[in-house]
This record gives C-alpha cells, sequence and structure tokens, in this order.
C-alpha cells in the first residue's frame, strides 16, 4: 500500500509516495505559490498525478507552514494563499483521495520519529530551519498539538525582548534570530560595515552560500553561523528546560551547516540549561534531509486515514 505525502515550502512544493514502511518509491516536486491558491491547488494536483498515476494511492497527508488546525490552514502568514483555507477539503476534492493536513514542522517531526534520527525515541523535539523555524513535538510516542492543534511553534519563543518584528506579530522570537534570512541579514549587515569575505563579491547573500563558505573557511560565515548556533542554544535550552526531551533533532536547510551551527547550540545549551535534564538530551542532525515532510505527511495520513471509518472526501465517479 502506499500513500502520498506533500510539503508545501516557500520556494517548493515536494511529495513522495510512500510505502507503509515510510520507504520512499517515487519524488516530484514544483515551484510553489505563495500568494495564488488557484496556481498552487492546480500544481498540488499535477504532482499528486505523477506521483500516484499507476501506484493507487490510498491517500493523502499534507504538510503545510503555519497554524493549522483539523483541516485547515488558518493562519499562514509565510504562504498567503493558504491562509483561512480548508486544505484537506480542497486537496480531497480535486484529487478524489481522502487528504489530511498538518503543520509542515509537524510532519517533518512525524517522518524523523519514525523513520530518521527519532527512531526509538519517545520524547523529543525536532526543529526544522528554513525560511521560518518551525518545530514538532513528541512526547510519549505522540504528536503534541495542543489546544488547537498548534502547537509547538518554537520558532515564536521570545528570546530578544528588545527584538525585531516577527511574522507571528510578536517581536524578538527565535525566529527572528534563527532562520535562512536572519543568516543573510547579519551577513549583509556586515559587508556592509566593510567586513572581509568571499561572499562580497556582488552576488545575492543565501544562507546555502554562507554555510559554503564557512565550511571552506570564511571566517565572517564561520561567525555568522555561530552566532545563530548561539541563540539556537538558547531556544533550544527553553525546550529542554521545559519538556526534558530524550533527543532534539534539528533539520531544514539551514541546518546542513551542520557541527558549524551545532556546536555553538550545544554550548550554549551546556551553558545555559539545567544540567541533569541537558546531559539526559542528545542534539542530532535530522536523517532524512529533504524528504522528512513528506515521509512524516504520508505516514501521518497512512494512520490517520487508514484508521478512519470511511473516507472523508468521495472518489469521483467512473
Ligand atoms: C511558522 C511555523 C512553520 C515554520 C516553518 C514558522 O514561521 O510559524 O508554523 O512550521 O515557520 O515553515
Amino acid at each position: 500500500m502506499a500513500w502520498i505525502g506533500i510539503d508545501i515550502g516557500g520556494t517548493f512544493i515536494k511529495g513522495g509516495l510512500v510505502a507503509d514502511d515510510g520507504r520512499v518509491e517515487r519524488t516530484a516536486r514544483r515551484d510553489s505559490e505563495r500568494f495564488d491558491l488557484t496556481a498552487l491547488s492546480a500544481k498540488i494536483d499535477d504532482l499528486v498525478g505523477e506521483l500516484g498515476a499507476d501506484a493507487g494511492p490510498r491517500g493523502i497527508g499534507v504538510g503545510a507552514p503555519g497554524l493549522v488546525s483539523n483541516a485547515s490552514v488558518d493562519f499562514a502568514p509565510n504562504m498567503p494563499a493558504l491562509n483561512g483555507r480548508d486544505l484537506a477539503g480542497i486537496v480531497g476534492s480535486r484529487t478524489g483521495l481522502p487528504a489530511v493536513v498538518r503543520n509542515d514542522a509537524d510532519m517533518n517531526a512525524w517522518g524523523e520519529f519514525l523513520a530518521g534520527a527519532g527512531q526509538g525515541v519517545t520524547h523529543m523535539v525536532c526543529i526544522t530551519i528554513g525560511t521560518g523555524l518551525g518545530s514538532g513535538v513528541i512526547i510519549d510516542g505522540k504528536l503534541h498539538g495542543g489546544a488547537s492543534g498548534y502547537g509547538a511553534e518554537a520558532g515564536h519563543i521570545v528570546v530578544d525582548p528588545d527584538g525585531g518584528p516577527c511574522c507571528c506579530g510578536g517581536r524578538g522570537c527565535l525566529e527572528t534570530l534563527v532562520s535562512a534570512p536572519a543568516i543573510v541579514r547579519r551577513v549583509e549587515d556586515a559587508l556592509g560595515k566593510g567586513r572581509r569575505s568571499v561572499l562580497a563579491d556582488g552576488e545575492a547573500v543565501t544562507a546555502k552560500r554562507v554555510s559554503e563558505a564557512a565550511t571552506g573557511g570564511d571566517e565572517l560565515s564561520v561567525d555568522t553561523l555561530s552566532e545563530t548556533g548561539r541563540y539556537l542554544g538558547i531556544g533550544l535550552t527553553t525546550l529542554i528546560n521545559v519538556l526534558n526531551p530524550e533527543a532534539i533533532i534539528v533539520g531544514g536547510g539551514v541546518a546542513a551547516a551542520g557541527r558549524l551551527l551545532l556546536d555553538p547550540a550545544r554550548r550554549e545549551v551546556d551553558a545555559r540549561a539545567y544540567s541533569r535534564l541537558s546531559q539526559a538530551c542528545r542534539i542530532v542532525p535530522a536523517a532524512l534531509g529533504s524528504d522528512a515532510g513528506m515521509v512524516g505527511a504520508a505516514l501521518f495520513a497512512m494512520e490517520y486515514l487508514g484508521k478512519a471509518s470511511g473516507r472523508r472526501h468521495p472518489a469521483p465517479a467512473g
């Protein structure tokens, strides 16, 4: 049996046909559409058609950024096309397959928990760092949603009370200091002040380029990742002190920086967290890379829709 998992990001919509055991049998992707729901839905249809054409998928799981309750994306500041939309209903009625929607970082966490770096762990947090900073919390083997299903939004833990504005309406949130845009902003500020770097070549600065330059020894890039990692560690300290997880898994595009980001974060946690709690927690890189979201969404669909008594959306006639 196979399920389709879809991960809607700001840049790409990634999809996978995933077997019951988490094996990815086929993948496809399209450029994303942040503002236009009709165009976004058409791309999802197209993706589902390509992935499922001859495979007879049983259902679709979708991960979307923002505050997602059962089926609907209630607030998505980074993806206005989805704001207030019953995405499960839209995907279900357009494809004729049952569909379920959850937060993108929750789906990454679920993928890592079942098929990645979280296998065998019971209490964990998975942090996803890209355009935003998302998180999924697993307690006692269950994905934590909270009263409205919106938990856990670790990107909006306040780490700087006088910090800059955040997309959530707050200020100084972890995401404003630990994300791809935050890294780019730091490097651009430093270049503007005349700091030397291989990145001062007139090309656009991206978090990926900063990572690559840091790996090549560029001092500004190493310092930038170190400062970013330091703030990450401050955020992780709160999560460790509150949740006492066995593991914190760090994934997303920015996590490709590896130890240059994670070592400063670990140092900060060691210096700040309640030591018995930090000693009980490993901080490790994600294992599934950019497949985590689609794998998690497909396996979530398998569990959620597989258990549902009937189809949530009728199959098309014929
Ligand atoms: C949003 C989260 C999302 C994360 C990654 C954050 O800005 O608040 O809901 O999971 O970005 O996309």
